[in-house]
């Protein structure tokens, strides 16, 4: 194990000292592409363009009214309808982000799961959002998926906000930075993104249908922010609509902020695709600019749409608009016969395991160490906590995959620590909610018709099923299939009170060794329509079982077509508990653990009742008995460091009374390997925190639930540590923050034209990499703008003792502000310090400039 004692001090430099180089500085002209320093998007060339708008031109002038309608709907879940008489293939959409799921939702179609977007942009390092999407693009095309539905780039408005996991950070700019590259990636590997959710989705809470009150400047400063970036770096080819309105208007018929200002101003070129049953309206969609309407094939387009053009009410030369959309997004990716595609040389393949495992390290993010990290030699180290050996590795909802293997941190430092030196203690599961049925179950689906007669039968990998559209077993049809049979075998791993339960709505029978526990119907509980899908098992049995002895399990399922899903979905699952222990046992086992050890490590986790689609959370507090067996362990060994598994931010009350403080995110299947990676020293821990941490009293922005259908947004522009920072508040842990496993000192910072220049020392005794991060803060406050704001970044790698000079572009728009007056950008002339370091709370470097 390699490596010094982590160290958070840093000797050489302090907050504010000032490196004297006042002068007038010229922030970079140009568009919001140059201004974040991407060189342009990897387009083809213009004439390609050309004859690729010839080829989409001609397919829109054979195609009639009826085809065109057609086109714009999806025909299931997941594609539109192929075109056979244009040349063209049925265009498949997945989710996104994390993975690529592809048509089928279950376990025997795994995919590659890598970290949570939390944890993509705490790594701070664009190129490597780009290698992800290269990576994704891989995954898409391997599952013949042309689009992927992602990136996710709505901001951490509140630390409630359920897909807050899903979504990159709190800073717009840096939201932007990580999303350009994601979509330049996978667009670069020839399969198109949906940059969604446009705009202003950041909560759950009555998500369909609520009106989120923005005022302009704060739309444009900070939600429209990330997607105009974006659009302008990355072109992207596509675009998804949120369920929420913004200001009284439904984003599927948003027509000033879709087609006045996303393709007016910005100039956008892709498509405009709905979020799943989003579209509610065929005249007022279509003439605001949204060209497809998903799922289908009931939707609010197909012959509705015909039928408006038909009566009068839409002119064709609207839905043409649309089409051309389309069949631009189809040429693209190469299914338009006749029309070259915008890749033609694809990237070389990519390791999506050592991907996975390198994105992982580099995002987790220490935020305390007095010096347990990494570990010495020959610790001997007991390992404590239930997702230590279960290990949650993504968040819940549209954005699960099901990878292939994951490695836990038990399976990560079982390989990496020498034989005999790790021990394993639960310590406190926080797992109330049963979770498909999987360790030691074998099953299968029997299907039967409505006479009994079995009439296929499909894999069963896990509890859950999920058939969609066309995907069912072989030779079984909607239409003939009435009840599915979820049968098999279970063999304990302990001997105790077992509870099984059923997700899903319908009838439902549940059958253990011989008894029937539960012959009834399952009702919604909520008008959510993908309640079905997202609403945690309900408990139905319990039965004593022997460890290692195997019982006969059989769920069955009479079919019912959950409501408002416009398309036939079977969708169930048969789930489990492990008998629960007594807490207070369970903790007193952790401590003895703790106290033979030299190190403990305990890692303390959400779970998927806590962050998930669907809904929003109602505190920010670990769940179960964790912070009581922290607390308990640290007090038997002071080498004890804690890894928080989480998404999102939770509060961590015994912080200080630990020795270290490990955020790992939803890591991706690979986070139990990388977690050994960086804990043995292998490799130092190289995240920074893309979102401030704290605890929920003190956050200054958390109102998630509206009154009457709205939510405003009353706040402004201080959402994150813009809002921190105007409280005078300061969080558990500050953005930016995240120490790795050498020290840096901060030398000098100058600025010549729109380019900083930082000076900075390895000042440690193994090589590292440091994020240097760039603030703006004008010198004059104004209680009208931040008080300073992340203007721009750059990572840096050093051996010991090396000096090294990094560069960063202060984009203009850092500059600006938008006045409502003006309904325009104005540029604010004046002097700002142009401060560098570690993060918002630790800055190292200064200088003034006027502008
Ligand atoms: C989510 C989207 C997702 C879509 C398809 C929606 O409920 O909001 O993010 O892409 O479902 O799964």
């Amino acid at each position: 194990m390699a490596g010094t004692q982590g160290n958070q001090g840093n000797s050489g430099s302090h907050h504010g000292s000032s490196q004297a180089n006042q002068g007038n500085a010229q922030p970079n002209q140009g568009n919001a592409q140059a201004h974040q320093g991407n060189p342009p998007a990897d387009e083809p060339t213009r004439p390609a363009d050309q004859a690729r708008e010839a080829v989409v031109e001609a397919a829109l002038g054979r195609l009639d009214l009826d085809a065109k309608a057609r086109l714009l709907a999806g025909q299931d879940m997941w594609s539109l309808p192929a075109l056979p008489e244009i040349g063209l293939e049925s265009l498949v959409m997945s989710d996104g982000p994390i993975g690529v799921r592809g048509v089928r939702w279950t376990a025997d179609d795994p995919s590659v799961a890598l970290p949570s977007p939390t944890a993509l942009a705490a790594t701070w390092d664009p190129g490597l959002a780009r290698r992800a999407g290269v990576l994704l693009a891989q995954e898409a095309r391997r599952k013949g998926v042309h689009v992927l539905l992602a990136p996710t780039v709505n901001l951490h408005r509140s630390p409630l906000g359920g897909r807050h996991f899903e979504a990159y950070s709190e800073d717009p700019y840096l939201t932007g930075r990580i999303g350009t590259e994601y979509v330049r990636g996978v667009q670069a590997g020839g399969v198109g993104t949906t940059v969604k959710h446009f705009v202003a989705n950041d909560a759950e809470t009555e998500r369909f249908t609520v009106n989120n009150l923005v005022s302009e400047r704060a739309l444009r400063e900070l939600y429209l922010a990330p997607f105009e970036v974006i659009v302008a770096g990355a072109r992207p080819w596509g675009i998804m609509t949120a369920y929420n309105s913004v200001n009284g208007t439904t984003m599927t018929e948003h027509r000033r902020l879709v087609d006045e200002v996303l393709r007016g101003e910005w100039g956008f070129d892709g498509i405009n695709v709905s979020d799943w049953t989003a579209a509610r309206s065929t005249v007022p969609a279509i003439e605001s600019g949204l060209d497809i309407a998903m799922p289908g094939p009931q939707t609010v387009y197909g012959d509705a749409l015909a039928q408006a053009v038909r009566d009068g009410r839409v002119e064709e030369a609207t839905i043409d608009a649309a089409v051309r959309n389309v069949l631009r997004l189809a040429a693209r990716t190469g299914i338009l016969e006749g029309a070259e595609p915008a890749v033609t040389e694809l990237p070389g393949p990519v390791d999506g395991e050592a991907l996975a495992r390198e994105i992982a390290r580099r995002s987790f993010v220490l935020v305390r160490n007095e010096g347990a990290l990494p570990l010495p030699e020959g610790h001997r180290v007991a390992l404590i906590g239930a997702a230590a050996r279960d290990a949650r590795v993504l968040g819940g909802g549209s954005a699960t995959v099901f990878p292939a293997r994951i490695v836990s941190p038990l399976d990560g430092l079982t390989a990496a620590l020498p034989e005999g030196t790790l021990t394993y203690a639960v310590g406190a599961d926080p797992n109330q909610e049963l979770t498909p049925a999987d360790q030691g179950f074998e099953l299968r689906a029997v299907c039967r018709d409505a006479d009994g007669n079995v009439i296929g039968t499909g894999s069963a990998p896990n509890g859950h099923i999920q058939w969609m559209g066309s995907d069912l077993p072989d030779g079984v049809t909607h239409a003939a299939l009435h009840t599915v049979e979820l049968t098999g075998t279970f063999t304990p791993r302990e001997s105790g009170a077992h509870t099984f339960g059923i997700k899903g709505l319908g009838a439902f029978t549940l059958t253990i060794d011989g008894t029937t526990y539960f012959d009834d119907v399952q009702r919604p509980e909520s008008d959510d329509r993908f309640e079905s899908f997202l609403r945690a098992p309900t408990p139905r049995a319990q039965a004593e079982l022997i460890a290692g002895e195997p019982v006969d399990v059989t769920l069955t399922y009479v079919l019912a077509l959950p409501e408002g899903i416009p398309m036939p979905v079977v969708t169930f699952t048969l789930a489990h508990r492990e008998p629960q222990r007594d807490p207070d046992e369970l903790i007193a086992e952790a401590v003895e653990a703790a106290r033979a050890a030299d190190t403990a490590v305990v890692v303390v986790a959400t779970t998927e009742l806590v962050e998930s689609e669907g809904f929003d959370r109602k505190d920010l507090r670990l769940p179960g008995r964790q912070d009581d067996l922290v607390r308990a362990v640290a007090a038997a060994n002071p080498n004890t460091v804690v890894v928080v598994n989480s998404g999102s931010p939770v509060e961590l009350p015994w912080r200080d009374e630990v020795a270290a403080v490990l955020l790992d995110w939803f890591p991706g299947q690979e986070g139990g390997a990388a977690l050994a990676d960086v804990l043995t020293g292998a490799y130092e821990p190289g995240g920074r925190l893309p979102t401030t941490w704290g605890s929920l009293t003190d956050a200054p922005v958390t109102q998630v639930t509206p009154v009457d259908g709205e939510l405003p947004y009353s706040e402004g522009v201080f959402i994150g540590y813009r809002a921190w920072q105007k409280e005078g508040r300061t969080p558990s842990y500050a953005f930016g923050h995240g120490l790795g496993y050498t020290d840096w000192t901060y030398e000098s910072v100058k600025v010549e034209g729109s380019t900083v220049t930082v000076r900075v020392t390895n000042s440690g005794t193994r090589t590292g990499r440091e994020v240097v991060q760039v603030y703006l803060a004008p010198t004059e406050t104004d209680s009208e703008r931040p008080v300073r704001w992340l203007a721009g970044f750059a990572g840096v790698e050093a051996a010991p003792g090396e000096t090294v000079e990094v560069s960063v572009e202060l984009p203009r728009r850092a500059f600006e502000i938008w006045e409502e007056t003006a309904d325009a950008w104005a540029f604010v002339k004046g002097s700002y310090e142009v401060e560098a370091g570690r993060s918002i709370a630790d800055l190292r470097v200064t200088t003034t400039i006027d502008v």
